[in-house]
């Protein structure tokens, strides 16, 4: 497992992802040390915004990961994954999340509010933020991508 006080994470989310990302951070984010970038209630803003301000601060690497919610994980990862040097990853299950780490060297999760609950997306986010990147042939397709 990973230690926990050694990665910051950048977490983000729109008025449908709020109640997901207090839940979240209540859970299975306790012991992380988390920059909280809002939003802070269920008052609609606009995802963009959101993402934009996650995915800035993981870029810059003044977080080591970044996590964003919307109602259905599609808006957060178009819309991070804008900004140079993200590799935002929508996964709605442990599966893909592991492989978006190991193949994929993911450094945002996008998560989906509105499709299931609060456990599935819990272990979603264990998964991918204790899963290292394999490196090897899946570093030259990342460099491609870059
Ligand atoms: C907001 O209603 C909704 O469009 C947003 O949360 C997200 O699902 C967009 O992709």
């Amino acid at each position: 497992m990973v230690d926990k006080e050694a990665v910051t994470i950048a977490i983000g989310a729109d008025h449908a992802g709020y109640p997901l990302k207090q839940a979240l951070l209540k859970t299975v984010l306790k012991g992380y040390d988390v920059i909280d970038l809002g939003t802070d209630s269920t008052a609609p803003v606009d995802y963009p915004d959101i993402a934009r301000r996650v995915a800035t601060v993981v870029a810059a690497g003044k977080a080591d990961k970044g996590i964003l919610i919307c109602g259905t994980g599609i808006g957060m990862s178009i819309a991070a994954g804008k900004v140079r040097g993200i590799r935002a990853a929508r996964c709605t299950e442990p599966f893909s999340a592991e492989l978006s780490r190991r193949h994929n060297d993911a450094n945002i999760l996008c998560l989906w509010a509105r499709i299931t609950g609060v456990e599935l997306a819990s272990r979603t986010v264990e998964v991918w933020l204790n899963t290292p990147f394999e490196g090897g042939r899946h570093a030259r397709r990342v460099g491609k991508i870059e």
